[in-house]
């Protein structure tokens, strides 16, 4: 089946808009979840063995979820979670709806198999998020909430952003994501310095435990950080008990050809998967197990996936291997750690 969609529906939609083809498929995958026959028929399709296991506290049929910034609004959750997936982090969600960067602002760089993109957390705002939510939920599998800042709240006012989006969207989801790193929101990665951090995240940790459920809560980090960052925010999370999801985007261009250089943003997709692999391993010797950890950055098949999960990644996720890959890409990497024997540590 993946075959058809890498020979015939790839074809088709690499000639189109990369922005209006993920709108599409957004605005599709909405309709599609309301008729359930087309959800049974979906999860039947995509039916894998099932690898329980319980990270962060949660309950997971399997370690492969969806990365953030596919579903930014929270809108089409049932239909992604008929396509396989063991988790969906949702968002990035700010407090307030905001248009993003300027179009255009997502690039797809075939020949490297890999996406460049700039977006700037474009979405309809927290409200907007809890409501879809409200409508969606129960979910059959754990849903991250990715919070982020608004554009025009300044660092110092962050922790104050970030705080009222988690309290608008705490009752929604299983476990939050906080995102400091994306590329393409101003000086949202000087977030990593261990002051700021701790700063940042205090608040968000005191509410939850306030809370009739405390939910876990992971730190999304950058592959481009100088080790000082990584070894303060791995400090952080082993004194404050957050798991951490290794990595966000590059902005490193050395692994695509010169002629990407100019092109502001992210970069996501193949060329990121060794630098992202090498700051997972960074991260597992650093927190030794004691704090759950998500890999994600490069995953394309089930070999890019176990290797992550070998270098100490709990839990996995894709984002920019769905686009090149297709809908089967979770069932064909479930299939191959079947094939290898793969077992939960946890
Ligand atoms: C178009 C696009 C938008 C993204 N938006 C977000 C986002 O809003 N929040 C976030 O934490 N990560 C975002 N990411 C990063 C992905 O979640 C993921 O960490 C990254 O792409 C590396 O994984 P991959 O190589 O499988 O794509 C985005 C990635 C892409 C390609």
């Amino acid at each position: 089946m993946g075959f058809l969609y890498r020979k015939f529906v790839r074809q088709l939609l690499f000639n189109l808009n990369p922005e209006v083809v993920h709108d599409a498929v957004i605005k599709t995958a909405r309709a599609a979840q309301r008729v359930e026959f087309l959800n049974s028929m979906v999860r039947l399709l995509t039916k894998a063995k099932d690898f329980p296991l319980t990270v962060a506290g949660l309950k997971f049929h399997n370690p492969v979820g969806l990365a953030a910034g596919f579903d930014k609004n929270c809108e089409a959750a049932r239909f992604l979670a008929g396509l396989g997936f063991g988790f969906l982090e949702l968002g990035t969600v700010t407090l307030r709806p905001q248009p993003g960067n300027p179009k255009p602002r997502l690039f797809r760089l075939r020949d490297d198999h890999a996406i460049i993109n700039r977006m700037g957390f474009n979405n309809a705002g927290a409200f907007d998020a809890a409501r879809s939510l409200e409508r969606l939920l129960p979910l059959p599998v754990p849903v991250g909430i990715s919070v982020g800042k608004n554009a025009d709240c300044s660092i110092d006012e962050a922790p104050k952003n970030y705080l009222e989006t988690l309290k608008i969207m705490y009752d929604y989801g299983d476990y939050f994501a906080v995102n400091i790193s994306s590329p393409n929101t101003l000086q949202l990665r000087s977030l990593h310095g261990a002051d700021k951090l701790k700063r940042l995240v205090e608040p968000m940790l005191d509410f939850a435990s306030g809370q009739k459920k405390v939910k876990p809560f992971f730190v999304k980090i950058a592959p481009d950080l100088e080790d000082a960052d990584l070894e303060s925010a791995a400090a952080l999370a082993l004194e404050k008990n957050f798991g951490l999801i290794a990595t966000n985007t590059t902005v490193n261009r050395s692994s695509v050809p010169a002629y990407w250089q100019s092109y502001e943003g992210g970069l996501s997709g193949k060329p990121l998967r060794a630098l992202s692999n090498a700051m997972l391993s960074k991260t597992a010797a650093l927190v030794k197990g004691k704090v759950p950890l998500i890999g994600s950055g490069g995953i394309f098949d089930g070999a890019t996936a176990l290797e992550k999960l070998n270098l100490g990644a709990d839990l996995v996720q894709v984002y920019s291997g769905l686009v090149y890959e297709g809908p089967f890409l979770v069932k064909e990497i479930l299939e191959y750690l079947e094939k290898k024997n793969w077992q939960p540590r946890r």
